[in-house]
């Protein structure tokens, strides 16, 4: 090849490199152009019939040929392996507007619905919304709501207790009204706040029973509170919870922490009556030991089940299904 020749072959051969589109027709290339039978090595063989001085020239020239050869061959191969790497990163992404969403996204669990309308209802009558800690000490369980020391009372209430402190000081709550003195520690009266959460009592699981469910506490404190705000409290609370054509009743029942004490019940529609939760008038040992003087202050305080409320608005009968997390059973709700 004389020099001309291999000019024009510099130049195209730098041409076929640049219009490789990719990596396979690139490898192609580099064997045509620089391989056994590629232009240059043929050249390289054929200097053995140029003389001494021509050679060395000549042999410079297509080892500089081969260099700017390899050198366009090695750049390009690095923009087309970024381009069809990056290609495959497009090819992979997902795409989500693909996705029909509408079916797929999810909803809030039916408790959680639950407990979400029984706060904006509360709050809708001007309640504020408190909470206390799901692990609590015997007193603020007990002692505090006037259940006295080994009173057969707390055996009614299949405790959990946790490993730690003195035996049997600290426990799962076994209900809210905890929180009824964490509320009172905490703040002046008046107090109209409600306080959901969280329980735990050593039950077998069952239709009806599960040894995590949910209530929902009410306290009430102001001046010169009656029984009377408690009854109107509750008629207010069932129409708007459940419609007008709901009736209550009040049966007496003893709970330590109310004086008096009773069980509140409802009538549905079909004429039979739900017990729905306890209630009654804040004892004055348990405003005393929030720290109330019970000559000033009175109230009344009320500890719904929240599980059987929505159990019972959407005519579920089995209380486990709602933990299962059968997602054809959720959907539903
Ligand atoms: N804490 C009671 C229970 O779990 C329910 C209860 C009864 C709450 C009467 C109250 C109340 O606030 O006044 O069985």
């Amino acid at each position: 090849m004389n020099k001309i020749d291999l000019d024009s072959h510099l130049s195209e051969s730098l041409a076929a490199i640049e219009a490789a589109r990719d990596l396979e027709s690139l490898k192609t290339l580099d064997t045509e152009l620089l391989g056994k039978n590629s232009a240059t090595t043929s050249a390289k063989k054929n200097l053995g019939q140029l003389d001494p001085e021509e050679r060395k020239v000549e042999g410079k020239r297509i080892n500089e040929i081969r260099d700017q050869i390899q050198k366009k061959i090695l750049g390009r191969k690095l923009v087309l392996a970024e381009e069809e790497n990056s290609l495959q990163l497009e090819n992979e992404r997902l795409d989500l507007t693909e996705l029909d969403l509408g079916h797929r996204l999810g909803h809030r669990h039916v408790i959680t619905q639950t407990w979400e309308r029984l706060e904006d209802l509360f709050v809708g009558m001007g309640y504020t919304v408190a909470e206390g800690p799901e692990i609590e000490d015997e007193w603020h369980n007990f002692g505090a709501l006037n259940f006295p020391l080994s009173h057969p009372a707390r055996d009614m209430y299949d405790t959990l207790y946790v490993d730690y402190g003195e035996p049997q000081s600290t426990l799962l709550r076994t209900h809210t009204s905890p929180v009824q003195m964490r509320v009172m520690e905490s703040q002046e009266p008046p107090i109209y706040s409600i306080m959901p959460g969280r329980v735990f009592r050593s039950d077998t699981a069952d239709a009806t029973h599960m040894p995590v469910f949910h209530q929902i506490e009410a306290l009430v404190v102001d001046r010169g509170i009656t029984f009377a705000d408690l009854a109107g409290t509750l008629d207010a609370f069932t129409s708007a919870y459940f419609g007008k054509d709901f009736v209550t009743r009040l049966r007496p029942s003893y709970f330590p922490f109310t004086e008096p004490s009773a069980e509140f019940d409802i009538r549905r529609p079909d004429g039979t009556w739900l017990e729905l939760a306890g209630c009654g008038m804040v004892h004055p040992n348990v405003l005393k030991a929030g720290g109330l003087d019970p000559e000033e202050w009175s109230g009344f305080a009320f500890g719904f089940g929240l599980d059987r409320l929505a159990l019972m608005r959407h005519g579920i009968d089995d209380l486990r299904e709602l933990f299962r997390n059968d997602h054809r059973f959720l959907s539903q709700f």
